[in-house]
């Protein structure tokens, strides 16, 4: 992240701010925010969408995904920014609302979104509810004629393009809990096109546009410009049987982050660049004109900007047998944290790197695995990374990275309260999450 950097001492700081200050006033494992870096990064996306697609549909509607971090600071970051939120869930609503954050700009995913939900959002004039399937679709028209609302509605389409960073698969991808499938069944329309139609014809329910989310932590725009396609003619196809063009396109969230130097992100401008072309040549192509343009990032703007810092204790090294059968030295680091703070390496066999934070030394880099405190053997942090030979108990460790879905994934195994949040701006630290205390964890024991 950009404000982070290291002292004359050799410490690392983040805006000026040394990590060794930071432990010891907010402790460890601690969530180290630069705020700046989170809202550039919110702001850049936001011109860099709008610049390229300014001309074609006068701009796009960026949704900060608050599923990969969400508080009430964050919520007020993005709105502040000219960002809309998408929540999943009545508790991330919850969050958006204790923020502030204007209804309208809210939208609401889910695949199976509950009655409350759904009433929720119907009750505070929820911006955009993103339909999941058909059931979805009735439940919500009952719920909007009983509650005497005009439920704002997105449908959510499998459009049988999945994304991921290396590579993606343009065949259908169906076999899937997300999304209304846009092939026909036999004689049957297709669960996506029976959803249009049920929308176009109950007046309780405002049909806005189409929605696709195609995959996380992808790095090229093919798979986005493959999405656009297929909704945009499907879009053709319900102007041909309904008469009516949608207003709206979601292209969804999914844009990646380097985690480790193999990772090689495109900037935001090159993505919205190759999209709007996309979308402009197949509007033109399939006589349509063009939707209004809205994307999910969540990741690409939260990861990037924290990183997570911990404190080391024991060490121990082990002797590694190859295939050949030669031995080779690896070093257990073990840190106090781990998959209860980041459960990515363990659900997702992330890849993570880590640096020595409180100190610069000569001594020599040895491989080294970094490991959590929690009592399973998979609970690593960083698998294979070269820290100084002379690491010792007491040193900060900083994990950068650790913005998205670290936070947000955190559990309380083995009894841990989860770490504090710290933002830092105009060279200030403050807390915005705090840590959870024993008493917090003994708090919903009834028997305690
Ligand atoms: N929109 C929808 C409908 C989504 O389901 C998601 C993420 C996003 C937007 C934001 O995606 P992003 O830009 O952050 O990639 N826990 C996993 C990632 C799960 C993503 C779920 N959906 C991980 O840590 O890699």
């Amino acid at each position: 992240a950009g404000g982070v950097a290291r002292t004359g001492n050799g410490e690392l700081a983040v805006q000026g701010i040394g990590v060794a200050e930071l432990a010891k006033e907010f402790g460890t494992p601690l969530f180290v925010l630069d705020e700046d870096d989170f809202r550039a990064r919110a702001r850049g996306f936001k011109q860099a969408f709008d610049a390229a697609f300014a001309d074609l549909c006068g701009g796009v509607d960026v949704y900060y995904a608050g599923k990969a971090f969400l508080s009430t600071e964050v919520a007020r970051w993005v709105t502040a920014e000219g960002l809309r939120l998408d929540t999943c869930s009545g508790g991330e609503m919850a969050v958006a609302r204790v923020a502030g954050v204007p209804a309208a700009n809210l939208s609401l995913h889910g695949n199976n979104k509950s009655v409350d939900e759904i009433r929720t959002a119907l009750e505070i004039d929820l911006g955009r509810i993103v339909v999941d399937s058909l059931d979805e679709l009735e439940r919500v028209a009952l719920l909007a004629r009983e509650t005497g609302k005009r439920a704002n509605v997105m449908l959510r389409l499998t459009p049988g393009v999945h994304a991921s960073t290396h590579e993606f698969i343009a065949t259908a991808h169906e076999d899937q809990k997300f999304g209304l499938s846009m092939i026909e069944l036999g004689e049957e329309p297709s669960p996506a096109a029976a959803a249009v139609s049920y929308a176009l014809t109950h007046p309780e329910l405002n049909l806005l546009g189409l929605h696709a989310h195609i995959g996380s932590q992808i790095f090229e725009a093919e798979g986005f410009e493959l999405a656009a396609r297929k909704l945009l003619s499907f879009q053709a196809e319900i102007k041909n049987k309904h008469g009516v063009e949608l207003p709206e396109l979601d292209l969804g969230g999914g844009y990646g982050i380097a985690y480790t130097e193999a990772d090689t992100p495109r900037e935001p401008a090159v993505l919205a660049a190759a999209m709007a072309d996309v979308v402009a040549a197949t509007a033109r192509e399939l006589g349509i004109s063009i939707p209004r343009i809205s994307i999910e990032p969540g990741r690409a703007i939260a990861g990037t900007s924290t990183f997570t810092l911990y404190e080391t204790g024991v060490r121990k090294t082990v002797q590694v047998q190859a295939e050949d059968g030669t031995l080779s030295p690896r070093r257990y680091v073990s840190v106090d944290g781990g998959m209860s703070d980041n459960a990515r390496p363990v659900l997702y066999d992330a890849d993570y790197t880590a640096v020595l934070a409180s100190r610069v030394t000569e001594s020599e880099p040895i491989v080294s695995r970094v490991v959590g405190k929690h009592c399973e053997s998979g609970d690593i942090v960083v698998r294979d990374v070269y820290l100084p030979e002379d690491v010792a108990a007491g040193d900060l460790l900083a994990v950068p990275g650790t913005g998205a879905y670290c936070w947000a994934l955190a559990s309380n195994y083995n009894y841990l309260g989860r770490p504090a949040v710290v933002a830092v701006r105009n060279g200030a630290a403050r807390a915005i999450i705090r840590r959870e205390t024993e008493a917090d964890l003994l708090a919903r024991d009834l028997g305690a």
